[in-house]
C-alpha cells in the first residue's frame, strides 16, 4: 500500500538545519496496522506528514499504491489525499469559525455525494463519536476531547482506505481513548489499512506491528507485536 525508500527530512531555519528523519526505508501492507512510536522530537509527525504527501522529503521516495507521490503535480496529489488518506493532525487543524458538524462536512464537498446524503454521513459519524449534541459548536465552544473526536470524524468522511493518525487518543480520557483504539481496530478488520503514532504503549501494542524510531533521528527498528514488552521494558 504504502512503500517509503531511503526517505529523509531536513528541516532549515535561520541558516541552522535539523534532520528530522535520516534514511528510513519502510513498507505498509494493505490492511495493515502499524503503530510508530519514539521519544518526543524523534521525527514521528514529520513522518506521518510526508506519508500522507503534506510534507516533502528532502531526499527518498513515497509511493502509494506503486504511484511516487511527490513526482505527481500538488493539485494531483491533494486528489489522491482526499481520495485515498485519512488524516488525524496531532493538532487537529479544525477550521475554527467552523461548526463541528461544517468541519466534517469539509472533505465531502469535492467527492461523489450529494447534499443530503454528505449532511446524513457528516451527523452519522458526530453521532457515533458521541457528539449528536455538539453538531452546531465551533471548535472553540468544545473540549479538547471533543475536538478531537471532531477531527476523527472527519477524518473518516471520505471512508478512505488509509489512516493516519498522529496521537489519535492524546486527549481523551482512559474510557474514551479505549472506545477510539477498539474503533481503529474494527475499521481494520474491515480492511482499512491503519499508521498509528502513539505515545501510549497500551495503544501500541493493539496494532499489528510497532515501529520504533530512535531519538536522533535515524534507526527503525520493526517488532512484532508480541516482541514489544520484552523490548520497551
Ligand atoms: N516546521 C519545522 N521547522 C523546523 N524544525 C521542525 C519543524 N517541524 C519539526 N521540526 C523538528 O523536527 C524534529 C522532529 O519533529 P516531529 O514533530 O516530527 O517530532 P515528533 O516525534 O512528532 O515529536 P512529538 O512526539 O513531540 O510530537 C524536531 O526536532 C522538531 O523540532
Ligand atoms: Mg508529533
Amino acid at each position: 500500500m504504502l512503500k517509503l525508500s531511503n526517505l529523509s527530512k531536513i528541516y532549515s531555519r535561520h541558516g541552522k538545519s535539523v534532520s528530522a528523519i535520516d534514511g528510513i526505508s519502510l513498507q505498509i501492507d494493505k490492511g495493515d496496522f502499524v503503530a510508530i512510536i519514539g521519544p518526543s522530537g524523534s521525527g514521528k509527525s514529520s513522518l506521518l506528514l510526508m506519508m500522507g504527501g503534506m510534507l516533502s522529503p528532502s531526499s527518498g521516495e513515497i509511493c502509494l499504491e506503486d504511484q511516487s507521490i511527490f513526482d505527481l503535480s500538488s493539485r494531483q496529489r491533494a486528489a489522491l489525499r482526499q481520495e485515498k488518506i485519512g488524516f488525524l493532525f496531532q493538532t487537529f487543524n479544525l477550521v475554527p469559525y467552523l461548526s463541528a458538524l461544517q468541519n466534517v462536512l469539509l472533505p465531502m464537498l469535492f467527492g461523489g455525494l450529494d447534499k443530503g446524503s454528505r449532511r446524513n454521513r457528516a451527523l452519522t459519524l458526530l453521532d457515533e463519536m458521541g457528539l449528536a449534541d455538539r453538531v452546531d459548536h465551533k471548535p472553540s465552544e468544545l473540549s479538547i476531547g471533543q475536538q478531537q473526536r471532531v477531527a476523527f470524524a472527519r477524518m473518516l468522511a471520505n471512508d478512505p482506505p488509509l489512516i493516519l493518525a498522529d496521537e489519535p487518543t492524546g486527549s481523551l480520557d482512559p474510557e474514551m481513548s479505549h472506545q477510539m483504539i477498539a474503533f481503529l481496530k474494527e475499521l481494520n478488520e474491515k480492511g482499512k489499512t491503519i499508521v498509528l503514532v502513539t505515545h501510549d504503549l497500551n495503544v501500541a501494542r493493539q496494532a499489528n506491528r510497532v515501529i520504533e524510531i530512535s531519538k536522533g533521528g535515524a534507526i527503525v527498528t520493526i517488532q512484532e507485536g508480541a516482541t514489544l514488552e520484552i523490548a520497551l521494558s
